[in-house]
């Protein structure tokens, strides 16, 4: 929402509670909590006027001033904010299961299911089934290395796409980048892609299933005003709540869709059936009768949609940021073709178990997920020596960087989301010459982001490229 509309929203929200505001006021006696630091709250919207259009930028901002561990009001709920290693390692290791819930959002009650997936469900019972699930059955090991030749071929689809691209043509890189990504995640989760043109038994149309998703990542990270000030939910001020309910059944119909398929072949299958993909996996879990809670049908939907939501918009934002850095700062980008040159050779591509050799890509990573997390925190200054000869990983044992996340809710998924970005990234500097579009000069490069469950480019990157490993590489 424009900053000037959420004035008026703000304002109108003032002048119609005044009332409630005098009844709430009447003299209740108040106990005086030891509280951390933070800006004095306004009544009803507390700190929120203090929240700007990049409220990561803001909440740093505020930060500044009032230091390490911070409190702040947001509409009705009081948040506190750390923003140092050591007080990550308090909140995140020391005092973990204290702060491992998810205030209830209108995303995940609308869209997923009333909370019954993964993302959005509060710490309890429910969750830590639904977390062990993740580890033990659904995030193993063994099961991700069984996806990795989906991996490998929808790169491959991607380079080769790329290879046909005429020299000249601009390109928008995200979409090319999420095609990728929701390939991967439709394979591994659904068990099959909806992007391909012409598919005669497909459910749903590419454009309408693209368009489906865009909406999914947008209304899953909106700041819904009846999520601070919950009395006001009713007024769906924003329409945001009708526009979940819709996407929601869609996306039901969609879902029941894909779970008869994978029922009929179940049933078809019988004692032979292995499970193949993650609905497959959940439906097995669904009808275990020894589940400690039993798993409904809209449960296995909901998960389905977390692993849309959290496995699509991260990888491809982050490859998008670190090509945009990496064009932004040539002498960088030299020394990852230098490196991918020595290293891999200009006659074969790189693989994910090729990755530890290529310890400045790593690097390249790192630094594009410190400066663009997906839950964003620290302060740019694009660097990737800093990790060069330090064993500072992204899985949270360093406090420094935490891209996916700490603790009991930490990513279930950084594993898939880690090789894809890297070997992405690798591969795509290695098989072509990137360029700004003619004309546009590196430092005039907007670098603007914008918030949403994620930080995206306020602009898409447009790019202009040209592949640079012999021809008959692209056809391996
Ligand atoms: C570059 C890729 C990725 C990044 C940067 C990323 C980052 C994150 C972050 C920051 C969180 C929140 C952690 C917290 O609340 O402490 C999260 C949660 C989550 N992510 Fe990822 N993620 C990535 C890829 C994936 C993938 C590939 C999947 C699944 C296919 C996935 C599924 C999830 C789920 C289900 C949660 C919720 C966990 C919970 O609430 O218990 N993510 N991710």
């Amino acid at each position: 929402m424009e900053p000037s509309t959420l004035i008026i929203t703000y304002t109108f929200i003032i002048l119609t509670t005044l009332t409630l505001i005098i009844i709430k006021l009447s003299g209740k006696p108040r106990r005086k909590l030891n509280l951390p630091p933070g800006p004095k709250p306004w009544p009803i919207i507390g700190n929120l006027n203090l929240i700007g259009a990049l409220p990561h930028r803001s909440i740093h901002q505020l930060s500044q001033t009032y230091g390490p561990i911070m409190q702040l009001k947001l509409g009705s709920f009081p948040v506190v904010v750390v923003s140092s290693v050591e007080m990550a390692k308090a909140v995140l290791n020391t005092q973990d299961v204290t702060f491992a819930s998810r205030p209830k959002t209108a995303a995940g009650k609308h869209i997923t299911y009333n909370y019954s997936g993964i993302l959005w469900s509060p710490y309890g019972p429910y969750w830590r089934q639904a977390h062990k699930m993740c580890i033990m059955e659904l995030f193993t090991p063994k099961r991700l290395e069984s996806y990795e030749y989906i991996r490998n071929q929808e790169l491959k689809y991607l380079i080769h796409d790329l290879y046909e691209m005429k020299p000249t043509t601009v390109i928008t890189l995200k979409d090319y980048l999420s095609i990728m990504n929701v390939n991967i995640i439709s394979r591994m989760v659904l068990g099959r892609k909806f992007t391909d043109e012409g598919s005669e038994n497909s459910i749903v149309s590419p454009e309408e299933f693209k368009k489906m998703l865009d909406e999914l990542f947008l209304l899953s990270g909106v700041l819904n005003i009846g999520d601070s000030i919950p009395w006001l939910d009713f007024l769906d001020l924003q329409g945001y709540i009708k526009r979940m309910k819709k996407l929601r059944k869609k996306f039901d119909w969609f879902l029941e869709h894909v779970l008869d398929e994978h029922n009929e072949r179940m049933t078809s299958e019988g004692e032979s059936f292995v499970a193949k993909d993650m609905v497959d996996v959940l439906l097995q879990l669904a009808a275990d009768p020894n589940l400690e809670i039993k798993l409904g049908r809209d449960s296995v939907k909901a998960f389905t949609l977390d692993f849309f939501v959290g496995g699509i918009d991260s990888s491809t934002l982050t490859l998008e940021w670190a090509m945009s850095e990496l064009l932004k700062q040539p002498q960088i980008l030299a020394k990852a073709i230098e490196e991918l040159d020595r290293v891999t050779g200009k006659n074969q591509w790189v693989y994910e178990k090729d990755i530890p050799n290529l310890p400045y890509i790593e690097a390249i990573v790192k630094e594009t997920m410190r400066m663009h997390p997906v839950a964003p925190t620290f302060v740019p200054r694009f660097r990737p020596e800093r990790f060069i000869g330090k064993a500072i990983d992204v899985i949270s044992n360093h406090f420094e960087l935490l891209p996916f996340g700490a603790g009991r809710r930490m990513c279930p998924g950084y594993s898939i989301g880690l090789k894809v970005v890297q070997v992405s990234l690798a591969n795509l500097l290695h098989g072509f010459k990137w360029m700004l579009p003619h004309g546009m000069k590196a430092e005039n490069l907007n670098m603007d982001e914008i918030f949403r469950l994620s930080t995206p480019r306020k602009v898409p990157l447009e790019v202009v490229l040209e592949p640079r490993l012999p021809s008959h590489i692209y056809f391996l």
